[in-house]
C-alpha cells in the first residue's frame, strides 16, 4: 500500500442575493466589498479558547449591507454566513459562554433586525470505503471531524489576502496524514488561479479541501466528504448540476455542482455552495492528475451536526441536510502515474 500525495477537492460556499442559479456570473460583475478578518473578536486575555477552537471572522462590508462569514474550529469545522442589510452590523461573541458547556446564544450579529439570511456548512466525517467488488463497497468506521485535533489557525491568517487555514488530523491517522481547509473571502469577482479554476465574487467565501499522505486501510479504498448545512426551517434544498461553459479554466471538467437553497421555487434562491466536480491528486495539477468526484443526494438529517458554531448561534428551530461527495480515486492504486484516474 502506497500512501499517496494529494487530494483536492474545492469547495465554495457562497451567497447571492441577485443572481439568476440558471446562469453562470460573468466577469462584468464590478460589485465589491471592504473585506477584513479578525482572530477570535472581542477576546481578551486572560481568557484563551481551549486548544483546537477559534473563530475566524471576515467581515465583508458593501454600501448598504454586510457580509459576516464565521469560520470556526470548535468541534467539526463550519463556516457560518449571515447576510445583513446594514453596513454596520457587528458579530458578538461571549466568550465565557461560549466556551461553556452550554454556549447557546453566545454568538449573535446585531442589530438582529438587520439579518436577511443565514446558514451554515459543516464538514462532519471523513468516511473511507473498502471497494470490495463491482456491486457493493463497505464503508468503515468514519474519521469523525469533531474528534480531530485542529491547529491553531492564528498562525495561517494573512490579512492582506484575506486567507488562513486550519489543518487537523485525526487519531488514528498515520504520521503526517492531515486533512486542511484553505478558507478564502474576496472582495471583488475572479477567479482562482489553483485549479479547477472557480469562479469567486465579493458574495462568496471559498473553502479549498486537502487531505494529505493519508495510509489507506485497505487495498481499494477509496474516500468521501460527508457536509451538512444548516439553515432555517422555510427553505428547501437540492443540488443541480450544471454544464460549465468555461471548460478553458478547468480542462476537462465540464460542470458545476451547486448546493442551493431556495424558497418554494427555483427563482427566489437564496444561497448556493458550489464545487466543480473533481478532485487533484498533485500540489500543481496536470489535466491527467483530475478524477471526478460525485455527490449523493441531499437527505434530511434530524440532529444539528456536532460544531460549537452551530450551538452558539442558531437557537430557532433549523433543518438540516447532508450529502458526501466521494472520491473516484482508489488511494492505494500507485500515484506516480495517475493517468490511469481519468478511467473512472
Ligand atoms: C452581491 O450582493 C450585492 C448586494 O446584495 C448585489 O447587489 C450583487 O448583485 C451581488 N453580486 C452577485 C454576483 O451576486
Ligand atoms: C451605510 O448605509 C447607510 C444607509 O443605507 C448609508 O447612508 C451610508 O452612507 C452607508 N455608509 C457607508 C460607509 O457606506
Ligand atoms: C460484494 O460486496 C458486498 C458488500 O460488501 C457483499 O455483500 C457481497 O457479498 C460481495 N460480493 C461478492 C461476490 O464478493
Ligand atoms: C481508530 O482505531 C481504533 C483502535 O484501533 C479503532 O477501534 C477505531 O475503529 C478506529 N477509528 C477509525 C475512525 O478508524
Ligand atoms: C495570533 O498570533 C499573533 C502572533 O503570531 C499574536 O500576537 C496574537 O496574539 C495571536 N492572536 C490570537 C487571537 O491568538
Ligand atoms: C513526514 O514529514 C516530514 C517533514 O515534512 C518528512 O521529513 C518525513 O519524511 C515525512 N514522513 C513520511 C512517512 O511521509
Ligand atoms: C491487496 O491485494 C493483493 C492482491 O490483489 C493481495 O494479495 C493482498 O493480500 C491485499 N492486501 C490487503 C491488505 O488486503
Ligand atoms: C415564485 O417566484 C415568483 C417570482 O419570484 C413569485 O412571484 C412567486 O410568488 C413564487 N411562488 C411561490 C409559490 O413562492
Ligand atoms: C455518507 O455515507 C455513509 C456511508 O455510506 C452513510 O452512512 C451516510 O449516511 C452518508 N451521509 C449522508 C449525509 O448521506
Ligand atoms: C504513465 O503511463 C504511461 C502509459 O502506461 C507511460 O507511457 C508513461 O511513461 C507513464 N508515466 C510515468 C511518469 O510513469
Amino acid at each position: 500500500m502506497s500512501a499517496f500525495k494529494a487530494v483536492y477537492l474545492v469547495y465554495s460556499a457562497s451567497l447571492f442575493t441577485a443572481w439568476s442559479v440558471n446562469g453562470f456570473m460573468g466577469n462584468s460583475d464590478t460589485f465589491t466589498r471592504k473585506v477584513s478578518l479578525h482572530m477570535n473578536p472581542g477576546l481578551t486575555p486572560p481568557l484563551a479558547p481551549s486548544p483546537g477552537v477559534s473563530i475566524l471572522h471576515a467581515r465583508a462590508v458593501g454600501r448598504d449591507d454586510t457580509l459576516h462569514f464565521l469560520f470556526c474550529s470548535g468541534e467539526a469545522p463550519a463556516l457560518l454566513l449571515v447576510h445583513t442589510q446594514s453596513n454596520e452590523s457587528v458579530v458578538t461573541v461571549n466568550w465565557p459562554v461560549f466556551l461553556s458547556r452550554n454556549p447557546a446564544g453566545s454568538v449573535t450579529v446585531k442589530p438582529e433586525g438587520s439579518v436577511r439570511y443565514r446558514s451554515a456548512l459543516v464538514l462532519t466525517r471523513l468516511w473511507e470505503y473498502d471497494e470490495l467488488n463491482s456491486t457493493g463497497q463497505s464503508a468503515l468506521s468514519p474519521y469523525e471531524l469533531r474528534d480531530f485535533d485542529w491547529d491553531d489557525v492564528n498562525q495561517t491568517v494573512d490579512y492582506t489576502h484575506h486567507t488562513a487555514q486550519l489543518c487537523g488530523r485525526h487519531h488514528n491517522f498515520s504520521n503526517n496524514a492531515s486533512l486542511c481547509l484553505q478558507f478564502s473571502a474576496f472582495e471583488s469577482s475572479g477567479r482562482e488561479e489553483a485549479w479547477p479554476s472557480l469562479l469567486h465574487h465579493a458574495n462568496s467565501s471559498q473553502l479549498r479541501v486537502l487531505l494529505r499522505g493519508m495510509t489507506p486501510q485497505t487495498n481499494r479504498s477509496h474516500f468521501a466528504l460527508e457536509l451538512q448545512t444548516v439553515s432555517e426551517a422555510s427553505l428547501q434544498t437540492r443540488v443541480d448540476v450544471h454544464r460549465s461553459i468555461d471548460d478553458e479554466y478547468t480542462p476537462s471538467i465540464f460542470q458545476v455542482s451547486e448546493w442551493v437553497w431556495s424558497h418554494d421555487n427555483h427563482s427566489s434562491v437564496v444561497g448556493f455552495s458550489q464545487w466543480k466536480p473533481v478532485v487533484y491528486q498533485r500540489d500543481h495539477p496536470a489535466i491527467e492528475d483530475a478524477a471526478p468526484c460525485s455527490h449523493s443526494e441531499p437527505v434530511d438529517v434530524t440532529q444539528a451536526p456536532p460544531s460549537l458554531i452551530i450551538a452558539a448561534y442558531f437557537t430557532q428551530s433549523l433543518v438540516t441536510h447532508g450529502l458526501n461527495v466521494t472520491y473516484s480515486v482508489t488511494l492505494s492504486d500507485p500515484a506516480p502515474n495517475s493517468t490511469q484516474y481519468l478511467s473512472w
